[in-house]
């Protein structure tokens, strides 16, 4: 039986993949490659020997994505985590974000529905606490869903809701979110990373794409901020950390080892760091000086947040272990590796 992989050429699809083969789980990638390259596949043989079984498919079309299912009966789990995820794009276009969000996971359930596919991990957000009230942070799995700041984070809120009526409808099936705070950093080995297309919306590939002199100038959003800094603050999390979080939730929901039919695990390292922060562990692992500029606030920010992780400490026995500085350095390693390839 195997696993089913959708947006698996993505920056955080692919780690986990790697992670996955690397337990021994048998998988199926899917992706539409509206953010990502078939070379990703490439990079994965390299560090793993094995190059996965990989299908492009657009998740929205739902002829498609229907005889997709109806052609491979051997699946017994998804991790679901194709999806828009650049929050100031998802302000200027709505629209675009709840169809591709909204639409592409009701044909994942419906399909899960018609053919007994039991278990789901499903890719949240931290954006789905919206702004927590200063006295709620550090946030935990049950702190208040407030109003999202954005459409996109919008979705994963509509989506967690979809989800848990799906479930309650149908007992059979069960599900795991993962609410992950901000994945940063690349594969130690420098062959898979995150490689955006276009002009990138996340922090990291931005400072990375500045330092290596493809952009002139990193722009930071918002110096005036209620934070020690004037800066907005964020949980970033290596991505190979939490790769390894996605094998141990699939294989807990294949066991039957989950605790309810949904659970819900926050994904960070609990520690709250500015935009300047990030820079300045950039500066000191690489000893490369950015070129940076505080300008007006991005649309659809908050000005901060960060997770408790103890309950996936607990429950998961997982915990992300590497230093900000370590990560910095492995996406600095990673911009550098695939601009010399190219
Ligand atoms: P990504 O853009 O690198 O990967 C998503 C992949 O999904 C891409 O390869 C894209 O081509 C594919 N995709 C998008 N729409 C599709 C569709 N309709 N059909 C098939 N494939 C489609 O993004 P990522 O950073 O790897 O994020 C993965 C998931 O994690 C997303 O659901 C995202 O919202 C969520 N998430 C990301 C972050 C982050 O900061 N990167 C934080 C929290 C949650
Ligand atoms: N930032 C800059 N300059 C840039 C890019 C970002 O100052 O060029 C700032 C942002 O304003 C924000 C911080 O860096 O304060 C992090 O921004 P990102 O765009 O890297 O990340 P976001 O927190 O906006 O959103 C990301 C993902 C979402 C996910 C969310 C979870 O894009 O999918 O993390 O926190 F849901």
């Amino acid at each position: 039986m195997k696993v089913l992989i959708t947006g698996g050429t993505g920056y955080i699809g692919s780690h986990t993949v790697v992670e996955l083969i690397d337990n021994k789980n048998d998988l199926i990638i899917l992706d539409n490659l509206s953010n990502s390259s078939v070379d990703v596949l490439d990079g994965i043989k390299k560090i793993t020997g094995k190059k996965p079984y990989f299908i492009k498919l657009d998740l929205t079309d739902t002829k498609a994505t229907n005889d997709f299912f109806d052609n491979n009966t051997d699946i017994e789990a998804i991790i679901h985590f194709a999806a828009y995820k650049a929050v100031n794009e998802s302000v200027e276009n709505p629209l675009m974000y709840y169809k591709n969000n909204l639409i592409s996971l009701m044909n994942i359930l419906t399909n899960m529905n018609k053919h007994d596919i039991r278990n789901l991990v499903f890719s949240s957000s931290c954006t789905v606490y919206g702004q927590p009230d200063k006295n709620n942070l550090p946030v935990t799995e049950n702190s208040p869903i407030k109003k999202a700041n954005s459409p996109y984070g919008n979705t994963k809120q509509i989506s967690e809701d979809i989800i848990i009526d799906t479930l309650s409808a149908n007992k059979n099936l069960k599900a795991i979110f993962l609410r992950y705070f901000n994945p940063i950093g690349a594969h130690k080995s420098s062959f898979i990373g995150e490689l955006p297309l276009g002009v990138p919306n996340n922090l990291v590939p931005f400072i990375t794409q500045t330092a290596i002199g493809i952009r002139k100038q990193l722009n930071v959003f918002g110096g005036d901020y209620n934070t020690p800094d004037g800066t907005a603050i964020r949980d970033y999390i290596n991505v190979v950390d939490l790769a390894k979080a996605h094998v141990i939730a699939i294989n807990r929901l294949i066991n039957n080892k989950n605790k309810s039919q949904y659970e819900i695990f926050n994904l960070g390292t609990g520690k709250g760091v500015s935009v300047l922060e990030a820079i300045k562990a950039f500066e000191k692992s690489t000893k490369v000086k950015l070129n940076y500029k505080i300008v007006d606030r991005r649309p659809g920010d908050i000005e901060q947040v960060w997770a408790d992780t103890s309950y996936a400490n607990s429950e998961l026995g997982w915990k992300a272990e590497t230093s900000l500085e370590d990560t910095m350095l492995s996406a600095w390693n990673w911009e550098k590796y695939i601009r010399n390839k190219k």
